[in-house]
């Protein structure tokens, strides 16, 4: 039987720390259901001890999930692991990973700790954690970037002390493929005791390697591999799951692993997650962008016609393109549309929610003839953006004017605080009016980095989805917005980013200490 390698999904915790990817504690439980569908082995649901939220986050998808092993970060300290230990005392099956850095000068300029300080601590913080639970994963931060003797000695001393995963990060992008197999492979040679753990491989994008780095480190005897959805995450990102998992998949023959992923989740879990975060997924991107399986030149499609196999290496289908269908219309009723949202891994809160969101799905299919799942996806996720307990904005009434040499003008009425108010605005265009209007009444001064807007489902009938990425006072936040209306999305997508950044939520940051 050949070896399997473990996928740990990483989204709800490294993807999340990308700037304006924050989500709530129910977008997460969604994402998370979704991962388990995809049947991931493990996932990282967050970082428990970095703020309540997080917690709560880390707790809900530890009692929800019984497929997959959930886990928690935590910094190599006492408080830290007892938090996350605390989050995930209702799962299934549990690991907590905690990690410090060992690179000279991660220990030096950011801990300001002696490498026999940062030695002592890592194994306490394992012997600590391993009183919780016996499946515990000890990440070196910075691990690629750490002097070779160093690394031996202190995963020598943390696999004795329990450790059951070894993670070696390349925490800032900085390895190439081959340096990052050999260090694998050294480090699996020179410990001791490697023997009793799992190598795993934790690589960020900083280079465009993370994927090729994680594989090398695969052929050097690495059994986990940790990715997040699409890539994303900070900077340049994580390793993307779905590349590496239809790597290993697709080229069987060279790899040999088994892998336990249900692939035709890929592309609706690749969805979710971007209409979550407003991070769109560009369209070149490999497995679940959307050319990825699209033949324009005419010497490919003949082929294609021909026969699949000319040009095509992997199934579209296998990936779970073909999951893109209409689901409803105008004509189905809350029961049908309430058994999609469970399908879909969708719990609302009570039944007055799932009312609300019917209300608006009707509202939706009278505009729109076909409903997709990714406009039900976009439905609930601008229903906590629109309505959710404690947002200070609200849009009530909209409408705009433009014409060929006029200046296009608009007018908004917000609700602020329960006070409806009205304001009008001009601008360069539809929606520059529309946002100047609302501006106008809220007084942000909040800086817009990011405008986009992207069909959801093709076709001009389709739903707009807009991103906004506001930033202000160091902090950044994504808005989203959907509509068949974008002018009506993008004033959505504003108001979703200003709530956010009205609701202040702090976390304390796993790196960067
Ligand atoms: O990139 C990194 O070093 C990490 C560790 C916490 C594993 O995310
Ligand atoms: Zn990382």
């Amino acid at each position: 039987m050949a070896d399997k390698l473990i996928i740990f999904d990483t989204t709800l915790r490294d993807g999340e720390q990308s700037p304006g990817a924050s989500m709530t504690r129910e977008e997460k439980l969604r994402i998370a259901r979704q991962l388990e569908k995809l049947k991931v082995d493990v996932i990282e649901a967050g970082f428990a001890a970095s703020s309540n939220g997080d917690f709560e986050a880390v707790k809900a998808i530890a009692e929800a999930i019984k497929d997959s092993t959930v886990c928690s970060l935590s910094r190599a300290n006492d408080r830290d692991i007892a938090r996350a230990a605390e989050a995930l005392k209702g799962a299934k099956s549990m690991r907590i990973h905690t990690f410090i850095a060992t690179s000279p000068l991660h220990m030096e300029k950011k801990l300001r700790m002696s490498p026999d300080q940062v030695f002592e601590q890592a194994r306490l913080a394992v012997r600590f954690a391993r009183q919780f639970t016996d499946n515990v994963e000890f990440s070196p931060e910075d691990g690629s970037r750490s002097e070779l003797d160093f690394l031996c000695r202190i995963l020598e001393a943390v696999i004795t002390e329990g450790a059951t995963t070894i993670n070696i990060a390349d925490t800032v992008g900085y390895a190439v493929p081959e340096m990052f197999g050999n260090l694998i492979r050294t480090l699996r040679e020179r410990v001791p005791n490697s023997d009793k753990a799992v190598w795993s491989v934790h690589c960020h994008n900083d280079l465009g390697m993370a994927v090729a780095n994680s594989l090398a480190g695969v052929m050097n005897g690495a059994r986990q591999v940790e990715c997040t959805i699409n890539g994303l995450g900070e900077r340049a990102g994580n390793t993307s799951l779905e590349e590496v998992v239809m790597a290993v998949r697709t080229r069987r023959d060279f790899f040999g692993l088994d892998l336990g992923i249900d692939t035709t989740q890929i592309v609706p879990v690749s969805r979710l997650v971007s209409t979550i975060t407003g991070f769109p997924v560009q369209p070149n991107k490999a497995v679940v962008g959307a050319n990825a399986f699209a033949h324009a030149s005419g010497i490919h499609q003949d082929g294609v016609l021909k026969n699949r196999d000319t040009y095509e290496i992997m199934r579209a289908e296998d990936v779970g393109w073909a999951a893109n269908k209409i689901v409803l219309g105008k004509l189905s009723g809350r029961n049908a549309f309430k058994q999609r949202l469970q399908e879909l891994g969708v719990q609302l809160d009570s039944e007055a929610a799932v009312n609300e969101a019917f209300q608006r799905f009707k509202d939706l299919a009278d505009r729109k003839a076909e409903i997709f799942d990714e406009d039900i996806h976009a439905l609930v996720s601008t229903q906590a953006g629109d309505h959710g307990a404690g947002d200070h904005y609200h849009l009530v009434a909209m409408s705009q004017r433009s014409a060929i040499g006029e200046k296009p003008m608009a007018s908004v009425t917000l609700s602020i605080d329960g006070k409806e108010s009205t304001a009008e605005g001009t601008g360069n265009g539809p929606v520059d009016a529309t946002l100047k209007a609302i501006e106008s009444q809220i007084g942000s001064d909040a800086e817009m980095t990011l405008y986009s807007v992207n069909a959801i489902s093709g076709g001009t009938e389709a739903q707009g989805e807009v991103t906004v990425r506001l930033a202000k006072g160091g902090r950044v936040v994504n808005g989203i917005g959907a509509d068949p209306d974008i002018v009506v999305a993008s004033a959505k997508a504003y108001l979703n980013a200003l709530n956010k950044l009205g609701s202040g939520i702090e976390r304390v940051k796993a790196q960067g200490l």
